[in-house]
């Protein structure tokens, strides 16, 4: 399987993610500029996996460095141009202000000793996140019942991740318990992360799924067709509200009204105990370009006017449960008190 990103020799070579499924292709990027370029142009995309190639960017600026003199102006220059690039990501801020703490406790040493600190840490950063997706797929693969069909949105999965998955993790590990679950993939207008990733894994994984378009899911619940919904977290608030990829809280409220369980499978380094609710959670709001064009096409008049929030924010109200590495929590939420 391949990874969304692979650190190979003091490089961080990323799939290119807009172009699958039809091409794989592979970028090399050795300095910080060009990750920050590539989390903003969603080469690399999914919260997780952007915290985790983010932290790599802040080991390739400091790798960069030639002398000690003037590293604390170099790295807030860094971390300050890898932080503007997706507003939304929890993990984008936690990977960033870890890679900073590594930063402050070895600095002193010298800058050799500063370098190698770096990259291990984010190392370690890569490899907790894999462990926790693991863990919740252990966690959530209970609440998926033997024979269901389980509706996804958006990616995330393997490559919006540091491997396994959140929501896509909860699925694999059901389907290796032997369920026999299917999955309904939504197709997620505008970037098409359900059609154009979410399948592209499943179908490697010999997991059965069926897509569908954003617009169908309320109707093929209304026909029983729907038993369970697991998706992703861009950010969690203290009290539950999970911002996620646009178009999640509809499933939700759909998924309420037709009394099916909706959860959501995060690490808890998607968790923002400093925000009381999701009213505080900054919404990215992308170029209209991607809502005018598809595949490069035009579908509209060139020039009409057009939103793009990338995230919302479904309310605690509607989540059944949230799946983490922890274990599984339960209404009410009340995260880091
Ligand atoms: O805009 P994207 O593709 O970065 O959005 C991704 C999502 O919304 C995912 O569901 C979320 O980041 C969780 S990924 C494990």
């Amino acid at each position: 399987m391949l990874p969304a990103f692979e650190w190979k020799k003091n490089k961080l070579v990323m799939i290119d993610q807009r172009k699958l499924p039809s091409k794989e292709i592979f970028i090399e990027y050795d300095d910080y500029r060009g990750v920050a370029r590539a989390i903003e142009t969603m080469v690399v995309r999914g919260a997780p996996a952007i915290g985790v190639t983010a932290a790599y960017g802040v080991a390739l600026g400091v790798l960069d460095l030639r002398a000690a003199q003037g590293i604390d102006r170099a790295f807030e220059r860094i971390y300050a141009r890898l932080e503007r690039t997706r507003p939304t990501a929890r993990n984008l801020f936690w990977a960033l202000e870890r890679m900073k703490r590594a930063f402050e406790a070895h600095k002193a040493r010298g800058l050799a000793g500063l370098k190698k600190a770096l990259v291990a840490e984010a190392k370690a950063i890569e490899e907790e996140d894999v462990r926790a997706n693991e863990a919740i797929g252990r966690n959530g693969r209970g609440l998926i019942p033997a024979g269901a069909t389980v509706l996804t949105h958006c990616n995330a999965g393997e490559l919006a991740t540091a491997g396994y998955g959140t929501a896509v993790g909860v699925i694999r590990a059901a389907h290796d318990q032997g369920k026999r679950i299917r999955v309904f993939a939504d197709e997620t207008r505008p970037f098409l992360q359900g059609a154009r990733l979410t399948c592209w894994e499943l179908d490697r994984r010999g997991i059965p799924v069926t897509l569908i378009t954003d617009n169908m899911a309320g109707w093929f619940m209304k026909k029983g067709e729907i038993q369970v919904v697991v998706v992703g977290a861009d950010r969690i608030a203290r009290n539950g509200d999970t911002a996620n990829k646009i178009g999640t809280y509809s499933v939700a409220v759909l998924a309420k009204e037709h009394g099916i369980p909706f959860y959501v499978a995060a690490p808890m380094s998607t968790v923002d105990a400093s925000l009381a609710s999701g009213d505080e959670i900054p919404i990215e709001e992308r170029s209209g370009k991607e809502v005018r064009e598809a595949a490069g096409r035009c579908l509209t008049l060139p020039h009409v006017a057009v939103r793009n929030p990338a995230f919302d924010v479904t309310p605690a109200k509607y989540v059944t449960g949230i799946i983490t590495e922890n274990g599984v929590y339960a209404p009410p939420y009340s995260f880091g008190s």
